[in-house]
């Protein structure tokens, strides 16, 4: 059955490449009006012009999410061209792959700063707009790493997405009554300029115990974010969707 979003306005934060893009395409081709929204201004315009050449259903924005100010303005922007936001998708995220020992304080914030603190203000400027339209759903990405602990997965990258599944629980839980729904995606590995960091050999360890003989793409994941965006997940809030081909079975 193919999910149809017409009528629904979609945020992806991060949507000028990798996850995010691949979660903008597919709600474009699922007809729902998309706004990319990304630090890197012309990549996200480049994006939403190739997903949307017209730029009627699809349309880029340059905010920084750690910042309030930038992140509001882009909102507003958001509204005052599609009229009103239903889903939120908290994709933007940075690692940086170095030993505790060679980590410094700043390192570990600036990680913290991005991909947690940064979902919390998302969630803080669009759940009124959410609230007064009556309801919407929110999709936070974090990592595997999260859940189980990865060989050569930084500590502060685990730790903050570890934060954004227990924001994940809180928001359903205080934001139902609602009609808000919170969930969480675990991917497992999966290919993008993110992972093209990691050398080949620990992506291949990452990849050790995987049941389903398939690296994870970007699609994956966009197919499990538009599942839990759509009416299909209408009793599913507060959970963390494990996406990683059989590499994680609780
Ligand atoms: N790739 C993987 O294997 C994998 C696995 C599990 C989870 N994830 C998570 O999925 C998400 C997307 O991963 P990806 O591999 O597509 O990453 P990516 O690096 O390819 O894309 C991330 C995007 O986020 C944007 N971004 C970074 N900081 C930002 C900020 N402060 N404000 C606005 N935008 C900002 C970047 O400009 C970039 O376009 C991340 O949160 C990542 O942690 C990725």
């Amino acid at each position: 059955m193919k999910l149809d979003f017409s009528n629904k306005v979609a945020v992806i934060t991060g949507g000028a490449r990798g996850i995010g893009a691949a979660t903008a395409e597919a709600f474009y081709q699922a007809k729902a009006k998309v706004a990319l929204l990304d630090l890197n201004g012309e990549a996200c315009q480049e994006r939403a012009t190739t997903i949307d050449p017209s730029g009627s259903n699809a349309a880029a924005y340059q905010a920084d999410i750690t910042d309030e100010r930038q992140v509001q303005n882009a909102v507003d922007q958001i509204l005052a061209v599609f009229g009103r936001i239903d889903i939120l998708v908290n994709n933007a995220g940075i690692l940086h792959h170095v030993p505790i020992e060679e980590k410094t304080i700043d390192d570990f914030e600036s990680v913290l700063k991005v991909n947690l603190t940064g979902a919390f203000i998302m969630c803080k400027v669009i759940v009124p707009v959410m609230k007064k339209q009556g309801g919407g759903k929110i999709v936070n990405i974090s990592t595997l790493g999260a859940r189980t602990g990865r060989p050569g997965v930084a500590a502060d990258y685990a730790g903050s997405k570890a934060g954004l599944i227990g924001i994940t629980r809180s928001l359903a839980k205080e934001l139902g009554p609602s009609g808000i729904y919170v969930n969480a995606i675990a991917p497992g590995p999966i290919l993008t300029e993110l992972t093209k960091q990691v050398p080949k050999e620990l992506f291949a360890k990452w990849n050790v115990g995987r049941v389903i003989d398939k690296d994870g793409l970007p699609e994956d994941v966009a197919n499990a974010v538009l599942f839990l965006s759509s009416e299909m997940s209408d009793w599913i809030t507060g959970i963390t969707l494990d996406v990683n081909g059989g590499l994680f079975i609780p």
